[in-house]
């Protein structure tokens, strides 16, 4: 104690930051992660490997979870709602933040975000942590240490893909480097994210070597399957059923695994829509495009477990491509025509799975169809809003999912005569080969 006051004086390291303080840094750290995941979704079309895909889908919720908590304990903080919404001081290191959306190739956005973004993040939530006070601000230490072991697994993930998209387009080694350098560097200039006081710098224009980002014409595909427009017959051939017992069974997977439009969807409506909309969107459509990734999943876990190829499994593009070149909005509208058109099936299908014994399929399509209902709610509120905020009428949502099943009939249309027939090959092939081994 003090001997030369009269007060009560210690000095306790649990003081260091006051409330203010406090808000300040959890929202730094919530535009930081908020244009992470923004930049995240937008490519994850361009990216090829499933497993990538899937997992930045979860990465991406898992960052909106953060956003989330943080945002909600900046408003318990009683700091001023109209500032939460400004990045003020903080807004040259959030448009780093943004700005690896506009990486110049899929090695460099790996590496950029994996070697100087996650880490950063990584070490100011540990500096948090350490140096806040577990008492007073207990409801953040509970998520942000959760928010810390989450970077790390997000950190080695990030690495190890950077160094396969590396090792297999090692022409852009030299680029990935010098960008993922720029991006430290910048980071460096404006302080790091770190837990000390903001350094007001201005922002800094583009980053050196940065490509503006454009949404991908064509989604990147997984090399290891069979690459198709569409992913199975009753696509293009209305005569072909969609089956039951054990071509239902394959149907089912196959439709699963050919969801992964759906992840690529939502990642890039999330980004289009990301500045146009409240963060209610943001923490949605993390949501649902994670959601997507579990059901892409849920099909390619099956019928690996059927001993089957993913040479011999067809996984298509067409969906997403019906919508290429257009408005984002429809891309938004495909999920919302396809969720609609199909939940009335799963219950169905999820008894006829049950009837044949088939647990794992019908587990998936339970789960499915309690994601699905929930995916409707998102898509007729988004639409709307969409709708409203372009001074359009929200009643028009109906025409946008009516212009999406115009567009996909268009688009399915297009198949030619060659790849209905490969198609039905690749398709007979793969019932042959389940019909011997069931
Ligand atoms: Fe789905
Ligand atoms: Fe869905």
């Amino acid at each position: 104690m003090s001997q030369d006051s009269a007060f009560l004086l210690s000095p306790q390291p649990r003081a260091r930051w006051m409330r203010v303080d406090t808000a300040q840094l959890l929202k730094r750290f919530f535009f930081c992660e908020r244009s992470l995941l923004v930049s995240e979704a937008a490519w994850i079309p361009a990216i090829a490997p499933l497993e990538i895909k899937t997992s930045l889908a979860r990465f991406i919720w898992q960052s909106a979870e953060t956003a989330h908590a943080l945002r909600d304990r900046v408003f318990e903080l009683r700091f001023p709602s109209r500032l939460l919404e400004e990045e003020g001081a903080d807004h040259a290191l959030i448009e780093i933040f943004r700005g690896v959306k506009d990486s110049p190739s899929d090695p460099a956005f790996l590496l950029s975000v994996g070697k100087v973004l996650l880490p950063a993040l990584h070490d100011s939530y540990q500096a948090y942590l350490e140096g806040s006070d577990s008492i007073a601000d207990g409801p953040t230490h509970r998520f942000l240490s959760l928010a810390l072991s989450e970077k790390a697994e997000q950190m080695s993930a990030f690495e190890q893909w950077a160094e396969l998209a590396l090792s297999r387009n090692p022409e852009l080694r030299a680029d990935a480097l010098a960008w993922t350098k720029a991006v430290a560097n910048r980071l460096s200039d404006v302080g790091g994210v770190g837990v000390g006081p903001s350094p007001s710098a201005d922002a800094a224009g583009p980053l050196p070597g940065s490509k503006t980002y454009a949404i991908p014409a064509r989604p990147a595909r997984d090399p290891r399957f069979w690459p198709c427009r569409f992913y199975w017959p009753d696509v293009v051939d209305p005569t072909c059923p969609y089956g039951e017992g054990m071509q239902l069974q394959l149907r089912s997977a196959i439709s699963h695994l050919n969801e992964v439009w759906a992840i690529e969807a939502g990642g890039v409506i999330l980004s289009a829509f990301a500045d146009s909309l409240p963060w209610e969107w943001i923490h949605n459509s993390a949501r649902w495009t994670y959601d997507e990734s579990r059901h892409c999943r849920m099909g390619y876990e099956r019928l690996i477990a059927w001993g089957l190829e993913p040479a011999e499994i067809p996984l298509g593009t067409y969906i997403y491509e019906s919508a290429s070149g257009e408005d984002p909005i429809f891309l938004l509208g495909m999920l919302y025509f396809f969720e609609t058109k199909n939940i009335r099936h799963k219950p169905a299908r999820a008894q006829l799975f049950h009837a044949y014994g088939d647990t794992v399929s019908e587990h998936d399509m339970d789960f499915d169809w309690a994601d699905e209902t929930m995916h409707a709610g998102y898509g007729k509120h988004w639409l709307k809003e969409l709708l409203v905020i372009r001074g359009q009428d929200p009643a028009a949502y109906d025409q946008v999912r009516e212009r999406c099943e115009q567009l996909v009939s268009d688009y399915v249309s297009t198949a030619t005569a060659q790849e209905v027939a490969d198609l039905k090959k690749v398709a007979g092939a793969l019932m042959t080969k389940a019909a011997r081994r069931s």
